[in-house]
């Protein structure tokens, strides 16, 4: 690929994994990602952060390209995750006398995936690196993703090296900056990307987001997805948005169903909340969709309404791997119904009465529950469900 410069002596080095099917081999990504890291080239040539192993070849390529003969002085590593830091040895022997930048939690975490790093460099927050025409200051952002992430600001151009924060799912294809791609087709993947991968830390994103408002921020250069220089309240919106739970009008009806009698139920309360004005409306089957997207329109709407078929006297297994998955990542502010359907002893509605103690949400309605077949009398008992919970949405 042709060389990208953010500016005029900083160079973008991603690259584009379409091969991968799960990331983090949990995450479908359908539309591929991007590993990005960047190049300075000053009196201390610097890398931030480093691609994926499978690119190391690409990688150094792009490096060799841009450098030649020169040596890279330091490596800058802002998240140890594997998709970043998986060049590191390879760098390390390669630049036998570079250093690593990191904090006092970057390097146990180092020493745990790779040897111990001999050259290190450990910084704390304000710490100012001075690379020649180029100063980096570091401020660290705990738990987005990991405990040792930290972003690095470049004070000359104002650029933040922002690692996962800011990041989204997607490929790059062709366009490398947020004014050169069609941003709509990042609104799913970069929230996607937040939710899945950042969605347990909303706390600590919100501490992230209050420290970098403090710099004077031009350019935002993640590990994932586009560079954001001209539409940066665009992503730095959606984020606060996102991490404070601040939930749209609407609801996700989830169901696990095997001959689609508890469908059905899901269905009239559907039904019962479009009629009462409610628009946003996703019902989904748990055995069919992944959680990744289930979780995403959780962290959108307000209402989750849940329902399972007993399965051996246990929830439906699709709406259990799911609800594990929702207590893992616990996002608050939500309402919650529940319903299921049984053929004798039960263990759907019982067991969601379970998720419903340990998750906390406000549960509007008493849970319905039939047997078999959907009759009248339950029928009314799920549009008093969805009554109760069209009135909550719409207070
Ligand atoms: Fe993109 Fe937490 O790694």
């Amino acid at each position: 690929m042709q060389q990208v410069n953010l500016s005029q002596d900083i160079y973008y080095l991603g690259v584009n994994d379409r091969r991968t099917h799960l990331f983090e081999n949990l995450w479908p990504i359908p539309y591929g990602i991007s590993y990005n890291s960047y190049l300075i080239v000053d009196e201390k040539v610097t890398l931030i952060d480093t691609v994926e192993r499978a690119f190391i070849d690409d990688y150094f390529d792009s490096i060799d390209r841009i450098l030649g003969d020169r040596q890279v002085d330091y490596l800058v590593i802002n998240h140890m995750e594997p998709d970043h830091s998986g060049a590191l040895n390879a760098i390390v022997r390669r630049y036998p006398g570079i250093t690593l930048v990191g904090n006092k939690k970057t390097f146990g975490i180092a020493e745990n995936y790779y040897h111990s790093p001999v050259n290190t460099l450990v910084v704390k927050d304000d710490f100012v690196l001075d690379l020649g025409r180029h100063k980096l200051q570091f401020q660290t952002i705990p738990m987005v993703h990991w405990p040792e992430t930290m972003v690095t600001y470049e004070e000359t151009n104002k650029i933040v090296f922002s690692g996962d924060a800011f990041g989204s799912f997607g490929t790059l294809d062709g366009g490398i900056f947020d004014d050169e791609v069609n941003l709509n087709f990042y609104e799913e993947e970069s929230m996607r990307y937040f939710t899945n991968i950042v969605g347990k830390y909303c706390p600590h994103t919100q501490r992230a987001l209050k420290k970098l408002a403090s710099l004077d921020i031009k350019m935002i250069a993640a590990t994932h997805g586009p560079i954001w220089r001209s539409n940066l309240n665009w992503i730095l919106s959606r984020y606060n948005k996102w991490s404070s739970y601040d939930l749209d009008c609407g609801a996700v009806v989830v169901y696990g169903s095997m001959y689609g009698n508890t469908r059905k139920m899901a269905e009239t309360i559907a039904r019962q909340l479009a009629v009462r004005g409610i628009k946003n409306i996703r019902v989904y089957d748990a055995s069919k969709t992944h959680p990744s997207y289930i979780i995403n329109d959780i962290f959108k709407y307000k209402a989750f309404i849940v329902g399972s078929a007993a399965y051996n006297n246990e929830m439906f297994p699709s709406v259990e791997a799911l609800l594990a998955k929702i207590e893992h990542m616990a996002p608050k502010n939500h309402l919650l119904g529940i319903f299921g359907n049984c053929s004798w002893s039960g263990g759907g509605v019982k067991n969601l009465k379970n998720f419903a103690e340990k998750i906390k949400w406000d549960l509007v309605a008493a849970p319905v529950e039939e047997k078999g077949n959907l009759k009248v009398t339950t029928q009314d008992e799920l549009i008093r469900l969805a009554d109760d919970m069209a009135d909550r949405l719409l207070e």
